[in-house]
């Protein structure tokens, strides 16, 4: 009989791009949402929806009852550790036999930043849940630089306070077919690993708006600003403050190098090498407003 599989985060970046992965696999996928007007697509998927809200344990018992697997993401908040547990706890009370998480590269209690040390917290706490686990640990997704995507179209632009940072920076296709190699794998194989993904190269700016502007056709400028004018811009967008906050301490630690290292666990997993900038700004060519976008291979 297949495993059903609960998909936490199953409206974002990287639980959809797990969907994605696991199309075709012969797993039953769920869905957590907490609104069910954002469900159209999920059903679409042949996904099963439950309503349910991470901040409330007392929403969760329905999604999780008959669930084998659990990929548990929580979002950015100072809230994710308190979301991590409450998922764990309806896991463990429901019999779910394995949780894969998804973490970040560098969490650690000693973290330069706020996201990487809340991660820690729930790191530590998915190792001692009782569960078969496996964390991942992925990069810099290739994805943020869609945030981007209308200022570089509109000017051949784009501006960040990552100065001349290297950054193994990872596609969150990659990502996506790691977490489903995991939950497509017998559940021992995996257990107790942590694993940190990135791309095939550490990345600064400049290179990435030279990978742009190859894949676009015109030239692309990387213009890097202070971390005073980012804020700005960030807020005057209405992103929350806790975010802008986070995002200038992963830059902080970013100019200073931390950033700068790649693993070969992407390849490990999926015997092939993981995606290049270059495919990443192919792919997305369309989104930045590319004349002619090249096709894809
Ligand atoms: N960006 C990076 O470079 C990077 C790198 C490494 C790791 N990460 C980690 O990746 C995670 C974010 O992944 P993502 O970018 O795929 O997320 P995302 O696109 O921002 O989506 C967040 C998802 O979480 C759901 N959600 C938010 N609050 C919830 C709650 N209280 N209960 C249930 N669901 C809730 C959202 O649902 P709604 O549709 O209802 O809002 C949405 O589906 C974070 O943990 C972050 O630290 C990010």
């Amino acid at each position: 009989m297949s495993r059903t599989v609960l998909i936490t985060g199953a409206t974002g970046t990287v639980s959809t791009a797990l969907m994605d992965a696991l199309r075709g696999a012969d797993v039953a996928l769920r869905a957590l949402v907490r609104d069910e007007s954002k469900a159209d697509g999920l059903l679409e998927r042949n996904t099963e929806v439950f309503i349910g809200d991470l901040d409330d344990p007392r929403s969760l018992p329905p999604a999780f009852a008959g669930v084998q697997d659990l990929w548990l993401l929580t979002p950015n908040s100072p809230r994710a550790p308190e979301n991590n547990m409450n998922a764990l706890w309806a896991a463990r009370r429901a019999g779910v036999e394995r949780v894969v998480r998804l973490s970040v590269v560098g969490a650690a209690h000693d973290a330069p930043n706020r996201s990487g040390r809340l991660h820690a917290l729930s790191d530590a706490e998915t190792e001692r849940s009782g569960l078969r686990w496996t964390i991942l640990r992925p990069h810099w997704f290739m994805q943020n630089l869609l945030n981007e995507a209308a200022d570089l179209a509109a000017t051949g632009t784009f501006a960040t306070n990552l100065a001349s940072a290297r950054i193994g920076m990872i596609d969150v296709r990659d990502i996506a077919e790691c977490a489903a190699r995991v939950l497509l794998d017998d559940p021992d194989r995996h257990h107790g690993q942590t694993y940190t993904l990135t791309g095939p190269r550490s990345v600064a700016l400049h290179e990435v708006a030279d990978a742009m502007g190859l894949a676009l056709g015109r030239p692309v400028t990387y213009l890097p600003v202070s971390d005073d004018a980012k804020r700005a811009t960030l807020l005057g967008y209405g992103v929350p403050a806790w975010i802008v906050d986070m995002l200038e301490e992963y830059a902080q630690a970013y100019v200073t190098g931390w950033g700068d290292l790649t693993t070969d666990t992407v390849a490990g997993l999926l015997g092939r090498a993981p995606r290049d900038i270059a495919d990443f700004a192919r792919d997305h060519a369309a989104a930045f407003g590319s004349r002619t976008p090249l096709p894809s291979v």
